[in-house]
């Protein structure tokens, strides 16, 4: 049998703007997810919008019922900065009141709200004055934490800022699937350090705050780099990766510095951020509590082409490799590697006194998942069971050697709206039918994690 420790947290994760619909109503201002999908609908799988996701503002009462009569007791989404604070200044009481009775709602559930505040969702107004590059970005951040914080701070008591900062970094600034889509090294570097700045300067108002009596985090996507080899060139090139994905994170939340190696060569490549000199005991004072760790699939790297200096793109740095004895997930393309999560957790041990922390998503995507459904409507998701058995065994063994995890969040409670891949690869433990009113179907793997969660473990 596979025990889990007292009092753990079994539950889910999700998002605002995954979950709420309602993109336009009662004051909500657009972002920038609202706007690009006005701009270039054919981006979006199916051409489902932001406006059109899970109805959560609507049904959030029947998720919650759903959450305990699965017997979760806790759950993770956050809060629209755009819903909240619509210009950046003024308070919408009509979202104080929407998110007041969803997270109370919960609570009266014996559900923990667990709530962050940036979940890719940048607000139009302020992309317009150049989102993250721009520094005002982080005092605008901070006065929105601060908000929130003063809103609901009595009721919630585990915060976090961002969720996997690097998302709108790399998928922003060096690729084409987040706004504003540009390619430039130097202006994510920018985007990534005024980001951090943004976080650190959160805690700093929740440290300040007159509900200071939780706790405050940051979810990053830990992903551990594996090289290809002991070759001296693939151990270099998957310390670069883990330095810039991992650790550039890792070691700003946690110790509150940047490692000296990374500020180092970006000052060689001209590559460093504008800062200021104060900035550097903002870091070192506000660190975290604890870590949401988000796992999907590990980064396998291997030496670059070529020793391009200066850098002009982490491909310079290292690139990907295919390990040909990979398991995968056929129907998402991702690598299935369950050890990854007792990896992280031993680095967590080691090298960042063993911090608390709890696995805030995990999860399977699968496109076309009507495949599986039954006669009876019900999704047979046995891969999606096999996939989380073997999560939680390769967790519980970190457990058993000492690791404060308190918990294990799924990606996600009901299938949601993600991105540009909008309702394409689902994740839920409930099915969501779009041309059914948004209608809620349990799949196979509900049961099976109401059970595990009854007997808080598994056979
Ligand atoms: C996670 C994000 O990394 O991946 C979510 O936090 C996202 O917001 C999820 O929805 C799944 O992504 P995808 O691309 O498979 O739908």
């Amino acid at each position: 049998m596979y025990t889990f420790p007292k009092n753990f947290l079994w539950g889910a994760a999700a998002s605002a703007p995954q979950t709420e619909g309602a993109a336009s109503v009662d004051g909500k201002s657009p972002s920038t997810w609202d706007k690009w999908f006005e701009m270039e609908p054919d981006l979006f799988f199916d051409h489902v919008g932001p406006e059109h996701t899970s109805n959560t503002y609507y049904q959030y009462k029947e998720d919650v019922a759903n959450m305990k009569a699965m017997g979760m007791n806790s759950f993770r989404t956050s809060i629209a900065w755009t819903r909240l604070l619509p210009d950046g200044k003024t308070l919408n009481a009509q979202a104080v009141t929407f998110y007041r009775a969803y997270f109370q709602e919960m609570i009266d559930n014996g559900v923990e709200p667990i709530i962050n505040l940036f979940h890719f969702d940048m607000p139009w107004w302020l992309m317009e004055k150049g989102g993250w590059e721009a520094r005002e970005s982080t005092d605008h951040f901070a006065f929105y934490a601060k908000t929130a914080f003063d809103c609901f701070g009595d009721i919630i008591k585990k915060w976090a800022t961002f969720n996997e900062p690097l998302v709108h970094i790399e998928c922003g600034y060096m690729g084409d699937a987040h706004w504003p889509k540009v390619h430039d090294v130097k202006r994510a570097i920018q985007v990534a350090y005024h980001t951090l700045l943004a976080h650190a300067k959160a805690v700093k108002e929740y440290r300040n705050n007159q509900y200071n009596d939780g706790q405050i985090s940051i979810i990053l996507n830990l992903s551990p780099v594996y090289p290809k080899s002991q070759e001296k060139e693939d151990l270099e090139a998957a310390n670069w990766a883990d330095m810039l994905y991992i650790r550039s994170f890792l070691d700003c939340a946690v110790k509150g510095e940047f490692p000296h190696e990374l500020v180092s060569i970006l000052k060689d490549a001209q590559l460093s951020p504008t800062t200021e000199a104060n900035d550097k005991h903002i870091f070192k004072e506000n660190t975290v509590d604890f870590i949401g760790c988000n796992y999907y699939q590990p980064l396998r790297v291997q030496a670059p082409q070529s020793k391009k200096r200066p850098i002009t793109s982490p491909r310079d740095l290292f690139r990907g490799y295919d390990w040909p004895e990979k398991r995968i997930n056929p129907h998402r393309g991702w690598e299935i590697y369950p050890q990854g999560i007792y990896d992280i957790a031993m680095r967590l041990k080691e090298s960042y006194h063993n911090i608390p922390w709890f696995i805030s998503e995990n999860g399977m995507g699968v496109s076309e998942e009507t495949h599986y459904m039954d006669p009876q409507g019900i999704v047979q998701d046995t891969y999606r069971i096999e996939f989380v058995a073997d999560h939680l065994k390769a967790l519980h063994l970190a457990i058993e050697e000492g690791s404060p995890c308190f918990g294990y969040h799924m990606w996600t409670f009901t299938d949601c709206w993600s991105w540009l891949n909008a309702y394409k690869n689902r994740y839920g433990y409930y099915r969501i039918d779009l041309d059914k009113d948004y209608a809620r179907t349990p799949k196979a793997s509900r049961f099976w994690m109401a059970d595990v969660i009854k007997q808080n473990g598994f056979e």
